[in-house]
């Protein structure tokens, strides 16, 4: 079949009755030299910045003349530290919570070593390992969840860091907050924690919770938060690192690239933001539980996700399995290793989402998805 347009793909989902509202959005697409396939593929926020972040990235044109490390990265951590609950001297912020990864691995572990669960999000082990780290990757349960009993075996004293990621990318997966609380308190006593909370917003409540007030009782744990996700400003790069005021400290003198006003200006607005970050976790929700009840129902085994994306086995090689979206105009992720036949889809806007049910739909009828086949062995291959 040849490529489809974005458009095209809407229309063949939902009839074209639909192709009339889509317009807006293909029209702004072609101004903003946006690809024509779906992107479902790097778990953005496609609602983009609320109302309140896009006016201060207005505000941020006549404000841009300045750098942005003074008084109003000053107002970010101090609206931060309000938030979270700390103190500012526990807050850094970076260019994107990566920055902060990739100073984490340069100022604790280059030359060292570092545990972390696998699959997991890659940033921090692939540039520590281009720093001379040793990096011990721990398989995922089978439930594709972190596994705490290896993760701390896997972890002697001496090792430079260990990074988790709770809910964990690619899988959605969480650890309940007591069992990672108890995970992250013992191995704070031999090394450095950093948990990675880049998808916490989209958790249902319960499930599991941030770590974020273990580092005010000082134990060495660096929790990391993102605006890319809920606040939806993953092109105005801006996350934050809270820890212990001394790590925090070490952090910011090891900055790699000063903060940009825009970003500075609607990260500030967006957390104050409260109703739109409400519609953009309840728009992820409700859509992750339609998605995934299609892909059941289409016999495709999904890992539980509490992120803005599903995790889901394809019984295809996952790079067949994204060039077949492809040809349905839709963007899916990238392989991740060793889970081949697997493949992790960001959900879009609900329009989007429809169209990846109707693409979906399509391969089943195809026979090309719903072979159903064990999580577990998926885990040992
Ligand atoms: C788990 C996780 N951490 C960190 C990041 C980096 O996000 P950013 O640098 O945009 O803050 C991502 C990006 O997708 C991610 O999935």
């Amino acid at each position: 079949m040849n490529r489809i347009d974005r458009r095209q793909a809407l229309a063949l989902a939902l009839g074209a009755g639909f192709l009339q509202n889509a317009t807006t959005g293909a029209a702004a697409d072609a101004l903003s030299g946006a690809s024509s396939l779906i992107p479902l593929n790097y778990n953005e926020n496609p609602l983009g910045p609320g109302p309140k972040a896009r006016e201060a990235i207005i505000a941020a044109t006549r404000e841009s003349w300045r750098y942005a490390d003074g008084e109003h990265l000053q107002r970010l951590i101090a609206a931060i530290a309000t938030h979270e609950r700390v103190t500012p001297e526990q807050v850094a912020v970076g260019s994107g919570s990566g920055e902060l990864l990739h100073i984490l691995a340069l100022g604790w572990a280059a030359r060292g070593s570092v545990t972390c669960a696998w699959p997991t999000y890659g940033q921090l082990m692939g540039f520590a390992e281009k720093m001379g780290a040793t990096v011990r990757r721990v398989p995922l349960d089978a439930e594709l969840r972190h596994d705490a009993n290896a993760i701390d075996a896997a972890t002697p004293t001496g090792t430079s860091l260990v990074y988790l990621c709770n809910p964990n990318n690619p899988t959605g997966t969480v650890l309940p907050a007591s069992e990672l609380g108890d995970l992250c308190l013992t191995l704070a006593q031999r090394t450095t924690v950093v948990i990675d909370e880049a998808y916490m917003d989209f958790v249902e409540s319960g499930a599991t919770a941030s770590m974020v007030h273990l580092t005010r009782g000082g134990a060495d744990i660096v929790v990391l938060r993102t605006f890319s996700k809920v606040h939806g400003l993953a092109g105005l790069r801006v996350g934050y690192a809270i820890g212990r005021p001394d790590t925090i400290a070490r952090i910011r003198s090891l900055e790699l690239v000063s903060p940009n006003m825009p970003g500075v200006l609607a990260a500030t607005a967006s957390l104050a933001d409260q109703i739109f970050v409400e519609r953009s976790r309840n728009s992820v929700i409700t859509d992750r539980r339609r998605v995934t009840a299609v892909c059941r129902e289409l016999g495709m085994r999904c890992s539980d996700s509490y992120g803005n994306f599903v995790f889901v086995r394809t019984g295809m090689p996952a790079t067949d399995f994204r060039d077949r979206m492809r040809e349905l105009g839709i963007e899916v992720g990238r392989l991740f290793a060793p889970l081949t036949d697997w493949s992790r889809i960001s959900l879009g806007r609900p329009e989007d989402n429809t169209a990846l049910i109707a693409a979906l739909r399509t391969l089943k009828r195809g026979g090309v998805i719903g072979r159903v086949v064990s999580i577990s062995s998926a885990v040992r291959a």
